[in-house]
């Protein structure tokens, strides 16, 4: 047996979770009742999996952020795999330590399906994040914290169809890695949070009680460049971000509180401070080549508009049977997508792409955000904002591109690219 070969199965299944007091929540899951356990995958490492649907209906294995061939691997809505069956992808990791996710995808029940639970984080591991001072004992001092907002029924049930909304589902209760009233004990110095905004609308203005500061070190596709520091951090739908909170100047038996807005999200509770011994983070973390845009391409725009059931990707609606646009493989190209969303309070898009990381490049002709000067896969497009990316892919085949609302990319704020 090869030493860098892995074989898993993933099998989407029913569940129920005691989540209130009386009756449980049904949900779905991945090897789980709800969500499902972290997949940790090794940079050069080839794996196969086994994609098991033991639910009543199709669902798809979407791979969010890793570096795949399209669109069978990738897992969009062309790679349905039907009740009762099982389906082999195979891959080889070849990206930077990070942090992703496996979503369902089945269009257009992306939004449904998610919304039930179909939803795991999956980290790439490597020696170069290896060799930093972050806290990377998983479960210890390096924990997952997936942010989803649900409304509970009387009879305590998500109830998707009768909350619909066509510009995305929420609710009032926020169930962070598929629990209510979350706590973490911290025994440690130091923790590090990988959150990833897996609400189906939301966005999360997270902040601690006492606006403690704390240090942002990865965003959607790996490290940063150096830590950017934070007490009040925005996180759009499908985004990652990873943080280095310093719990040392808390007394055991303290408690402190992650928020958004001023909703309590989750309770760190401080019961021992086992120095993880990291001392200041370094103000430089990793190198990250920039991507060249070939000048003799032209400029790939994307239109994002319209609300409710209007949404639509450059003025259409999605249609799997066609092809919207080509890139070449390995050739870096300009995207700027535009949200000519211009409604006072209009909405954020959170613009995502299969099939690679992107770079930012400017914000309406402005400097990205210090916190987005690393690789993404996703970035929050405001209202009457144009945004510029640099876009290279490295794997041939189809790959969809659209809003991570997952309201607005079911309802057709969606489109394709084939790489050749
Ligand atoms: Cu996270 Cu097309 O998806
Ligand atoms: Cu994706
Ligand atoms: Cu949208």
């Amino acid at each position: 047996e090869d030493a860098d070969h892995v074989e898993y199965t993933v099998t989407a299944k029913a569940g129920e979770v005691q989540m209130l007091p009386g009756k449980p929540t049904k949900t779905w899951g991945y090897d789980a009742n709800v969500l499902g356990q972290t997949i940790v995958f090794k940079e050069g490492q080839h794996v196969t999996i086994h994609l098991k649907n033991d639910l009543p209906e199709l669902t798809t294995f979407h791979w969010h952020g890793l570096n795949v061939p399209g669109p069978y691997v990738d897992g969009g809505c062309h790679a349905p795999v039907y009740p009762g069956e099982t389906k082999d992808i195979e891959f080889t990791v070849k990206q930077p330590a990070a942090t992703l996710w496996l979503h369902a995808h089945p269009c257009p029940e992306t939004a449904v399906q998610v919304y039930k639970g179909l939803a795991a984080m999956v980290l790439v591991r490597d020696a170069q994040e290896e060799k930093l001072p972050l806290p990377r004992n998983y479960g210890v001092d390096d924990i997952p914290v997936i942010l989803q907002d649900r409304h509970f029924n009387r009879q305590n049930q998500w109830d998707y169809e009768a909350d619909y909304d066509p510009d995305g589902v929420q609710g009032p209760t926020a169930v962070i890695n598929g629990t209510v009233n979350p706590y973490f004990d911290v025994t440690t110095t130091r923790v590090r949070l990988r959150i990833l905004d897996g609400a189906n609308r939301r966005e999360w203005r997270l902040h601690f009680g006492d606006d403690h500061e704390f240090a942002q070190v990865a965003s959607d596709g790996g490290i940063l460049p150096g830590p950017v520091y934070f007490t009040h951090l925005m996180l759009t739908c499908a985004e990652r971000a990873e943080v280095v909170v310093d719990f040392s100047n808390y007394a055991v038996g303290d408690t402190v509180t992650l928020y958004t807005d001023d909703t309590p999200l989750l309770a760190f509770r401080i019961k021992a401070k086992n120095d993880n011994g990291h001392g200041e983070l370094p103000e430089k973390l990793v190198d990250i080549p920039r991507l060249v845009p070939n000048p003799d391409l032209p400029i790939h725009k994307v239109i994002m508009s319209g609300m409710d059931e209007e949404v639509m990707l450059d003025g259409k609606k999605f249609d799997m049977q066609r092809i919207d646009s080509t890139q070449e493989l390995g050739a870096t190209q300009i995207w700027e997508i535009a949200n000519t969303n211009d409604m006072t309070g209009g909405m954020i898009h959170p613009f995502h792409v299969h099939g690679g990381q992107f770079q930012i490049i400017s914000r309406n002709g402005h400097a990205p955000y210090p916190n987005e000067l690393g690789w993404k896969d996703t970035v929050g497009v405001n209202p009457r904002e144009k945004v510029r990316i640099a876009m290279r892919f490295d794997f041939a085949g189809v790959f969809m591109y659209h809003c991570h609302i997952l309201e607005h990319e079911d309802g057709g704020m969606m489109a394709q690219i084939e790489v050749i």
